[in-house]
């Protein structure tokens, strides 16, 4: 038996609340489901009026929507996922589309489409970026799965997703996995995003600025090159005092980062392909650090280094370290391309870099001005191999390279530490250094190993030894 509802969602947390509301207000007839049967009456009680159909049990969900079923599963990524998966299989019917919303790991999203293909269903694994807002007015979608689903699910996808241009912020993204890929590459460069703010607002307060300054300046920064929802945000986190003490939140709040996981999963991915993403793996150990505060507690008692101020003029400093925020924050974005790029080579996804770029340009939590450069620069040369090497970004690297420097320099010399500043600018002096140290670093591997060498004066490919002296200890 099938009803007429036009799409389902199971999972009533706030996330899938505000999807529901999003789809409904699009026009959608919506059944929804939740494991706790209070939370579904509760919330369709709270919303009259609308098309919502509570369901209690997943029969009657699966029963009250029109075929092929659209379905999309928003609860916690992991067993969760397969548990409702599992207890769906024999209520479904071929054709029926399975949308995982979560932020599930793309290698779970490879093996839940191994899993239903050969049943006859089909599954979507779909990054859904934006949080709590995103998701009711808006999000950036990213889904992948077979490609016959995207016409039937496009209408929907579409008529949700945020708006950017007359654009909407979705697209198919590629086979299997790749739209929960892609997903979590967006989720790596948002945490380089928010480090180098980070790291910015560490340099600016080491200067003596105060919050409300600095508050300033992230807000004059969100009107020029750097205008995203992040650097937004965090002028509006700086300016927020506390209702109570009326001191400035930010200086109240445990300097101990939180994780999910979703930074993690691109490290790994990266390191199992051996593409440099130092910009997001500094981003990433910079929490673990910050989350270790016992140790640095002892650490800052026993450890020595200057006193960690910068006497430096406010308007200089502002202009130095929007330049290093500018430079670094290319060469995350870059080093999260080629990571992308090198994935769909690998899995043959024909990812769409420059589409990619311009679906994160609103909803997300990355949403930002420069993203359509990016897309811009896969248009102007769509085998383009490193994003720094295209022309607009070529130009903004060799114009703030120098402050970029200063920046760098100056809190090293002040013993502030930014790993994500400092870790993109030796990546793009390695990049651009034509003759590196490895000379040094293939003799030590042939001293010990007879591992072998090339020369700069033998042909490519030709492998050489040398009798090196023996060692006496
Ligand atoms: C998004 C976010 C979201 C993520 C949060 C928190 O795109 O809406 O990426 O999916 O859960 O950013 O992530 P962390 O807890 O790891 O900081």
């Amino acid at each position: 038996m099938s009803g007429g509802n036009d799409f389902g969602l199971i999972g009533l947390a706030v996330m899938g609340q505000n999807l529901v509301l999003n789809i409904e207000s699009r026009g959608f007839s919506v059944s929804v489901y939740n494991r706790t049967p209070a939370t579904t009456d509760d919330f369709v009680a709270r919303h009259p009026g609308k098309r919502l159909t509570g369901c209690h049990s997943l029969a009657d969900f699966v029963a009250s929507l029109a075929r092929p079923r659209k379905l999309m599963i928003m609860v916690k990524a992991g067993a969760a996922v397969d548990a409702v998966i599992e207890q769906l299989i024999p209520l479904l019917e071929a054709d029926d589309i399975v949308i995982d919303g979560g932020n599930s790991l793309y290698t779970d999203t490879e093996r839940r489409d191994a899993w239903l293909t050969p049943l006859g269903l089909r599954f979507v694994g779909a990054g859904v970026s934006g949080g709590e807002e995103g998701a009711r007015k808006g999000p950036a979608i990213m889904p992948g799965g077979p490609a016959s689903t995207w016409g039937v699910m496009r209408p929907i996808f579409e008529a949700i997703a945020a708006q950017v241009d007359g654009q909407p912020c979705v697209m198919h993204i590629g086979p299997g996995g790749a739209g929960h890929y892609v997903k979590m590459i967006h989720n790596g460069i948002e945490y380089g995003d928010m480090q180098l703010i980070c790291e910015a607002y560490s340099l600016l307060q080491a200067a003596g600025m105060s919050t409300d300054q600095m508050a300033a300046v992230f807000e004059q920064w969100n009107d020029g090159e750097l205008q995203s929802y992040l650097i937004q945000i965090t002028a509006k986190a700086l300016a927020q005092r506390d209702a109570e003490t009326g001191k400035p939140v930010v200086d109240l709040i445990l300097d101990k980062a939180g994780q999910k996981g979703t930074g993690q999963w691109t490290q790994l991915n990266a390191a199992e392909n051996a593409v440099v993403i130092s910009t997001i793996n500094a981003a990433v150990e910079a929490r673990v650090l910050s989350s270790q505060k016992a140790q640095r507690v002892v650490a800052s008692r026993q450890l020595q280094g200057p006193p960690a101020r910068l006497a430096v003029d406010h308007a200089t400093l502002v202009a130095q370290v929007h330049d290093a925020l500018y430079a670094s924050k290319i060469v995350s974005y870059a080093q999260g391309l080629d990571l992308m790029r090198t994935m769909s080579d690998k899995k043959q996804w024909a990812l769409d870099l420059g589409g990619i770029a311009s679906i994160w340009r609103g909803g997300c939590i990355i949403r930002a001005r420069f993203l359509n450069r990016i897309t811009e620069a896969y248009q102007d040369d769509p085998a383009l191999g490193n994003l720094m090497l295209a022309p607009f970004f070529q130009q903004v690297l060799n114009r703030g390279q120098m402050a970029w420097r200063q920046v760098v320099a100056q809190a090293v010399g002040a013993g502030i530490p930014v790993p994500a500043f400092s870790a993109s600018l030796a990546y793009y002096d390695s990049l651009r250094t034509e003759r590196l140290s490895a000379n040094l670093l293939q003799a030590q591997r042939d001293f010990f190993g007879a591992l072998t060498f090339e020369r700069f004066d033998g042909p490519a490919g030709r492998w050489f030894n040398t009798d090196w002296p023996e060692v006496i200890e």
